[in-house]
């Protein structure tokens, strides 16, 4: 008659949130967070973005505020984006050392000191007047190589200024050998590469290129970034990319790429990260705002689930909420 009975019973450990908690497998921590910055150059008010409720285009003064409160918060780190007054064909206010980002990054850096990790994304799209990751040829094709020595101009700008971290993301090949040759040869040894190593061409960046205003005027992305449809040849960017000296790989976007995450995860003994981008931000937050999910459940799982897949880094527009939510827990 017993026997009719389950012996084993997984939902014994299920019965209360006390249980639940201490056989959680996944645990998410502020530090494990990293939030996206956007500062533009001549605004004279933070800029809301209209795809990302929550999100600005901050000046230089919104910029430190926020970045304070983050801090504050206890998230593990901060990644900055500029958006430069004037554009050209080769990005020049990219590493300008009055360029928008090498400003903010001395702000920033004067500010906060070492209490954080202050990153910067390294690529010419948010400076360059046609919108492409690189320099474009008379064919509109984008040039590899010659893009390499932009991408090395750019980080060893963004060093002077202070960065704690550079994160290549336009995919060129040989961009992180690129980089590091540059910082060591300028005497950057000890400056860490974060790398956006399996990024997709993606259509969850659509409200990024609002908010750092770099939607290319022609053509797409779709020659540098990775088909969805590959997954092998992602664990070919990574180790090609350890290779040239990364120092942490990222996958990007995060949640249409779990398996990403997990077999990178399992591939390498570096720090990963996953960037949960601008799509994903904006799909949730829509959802919310119609009453159809529940906004602060759906966020969390979101980003449980981008752990469990095996980050350890996640860059994502709510870091700071998502940090104090952890904290008051
Ligand atoms: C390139 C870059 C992009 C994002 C981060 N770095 C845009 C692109 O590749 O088109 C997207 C981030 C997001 O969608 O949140 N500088």
């Amino acid at each position: 008659m017993s026997a009719q009975f389950p012996v084993a019973r997984p939902r014994r450990l299920r019965r209360t949130p006390a249980l639940r908690r201490l056989v959680a497998e996944t645990r998410l921590a502020p530090a494990d967070l990293i939030l996206p910055l956007f500062v533009k150059e001549g605004l004279a008010e933070p800029q809301p973005v209209a795809s990302m409720p929550g999100v600005h285009q901050h000046t230089l003064d919104s910029l430190r505020k926020t970045a304070h409160e983050a801090v504050e918060a206890g998230v593990g780190g901060l990644i900055l984006f500029g958006v430069p007054a004037v554009k050209d064909a080769v990005g020049s206010a990219g590493d300008d050392p009055d360029g928008i980002v090498q400003r903010a990054l001395r702000e920033l850096t004067a500010e906060l000191g070492d209490s954080t990790v202050i990153m910067t994304d390294l690529c010419l799209d948010e400076f360059t007047d046609h919108g492409h990751c690189g320099i474009v040829t008379a064919d509109g094709e984008i040039d590899n190589d010659a893009t390499l020595e932009r991408y090395a101009s750019l980080a060893v700008a963004q060093a002077e200024a202070g960065t704690h971290v550079v994160a290549p993301s336009g995919m060129m090949d040989g961009q992180v050998a690129a980089i590091r040759a540059a910082l060591d040869g300028a005497g950057f040894t000890d400056l860490p590469i974060l790398a956006y190593s399996a990024k997709y061409a993606s259509a969850y960046y659509g409200p990024f290129r609002d908010a750092a205003e770099c939607a290319p005027t022609f053509g797409d992305r779709a020659t540098h970034q990775q088909d969805p449809a590959n997954a092998d040849e992602s664990l070919r960017e990574v180790l090609a990319d350890l290779d040239e000296g990364a120092d942490m790989v990222m996958v990007k976007p995060a949640g249409a790429y779990l398996d990403i995450v997990r077999r990178v995860r399992d591939a390498v003994d570096v720090p990963v990260a996953a960037y949960q981008v601008s799509g994903e931000y904006a799909m949730i937050e829509a959802a919310a705002e119609k009453g159809w999910i529940d906004r602060e459940r759906t966020i969390d799982e979101s980003l449980v689930a981008i752990r469990r897949a095996g980050a350890n880094l996640i860059l994502t527009y709510w870091a700071t909420e998502v940090a104090r939510r952890l904290s008051s827990r």
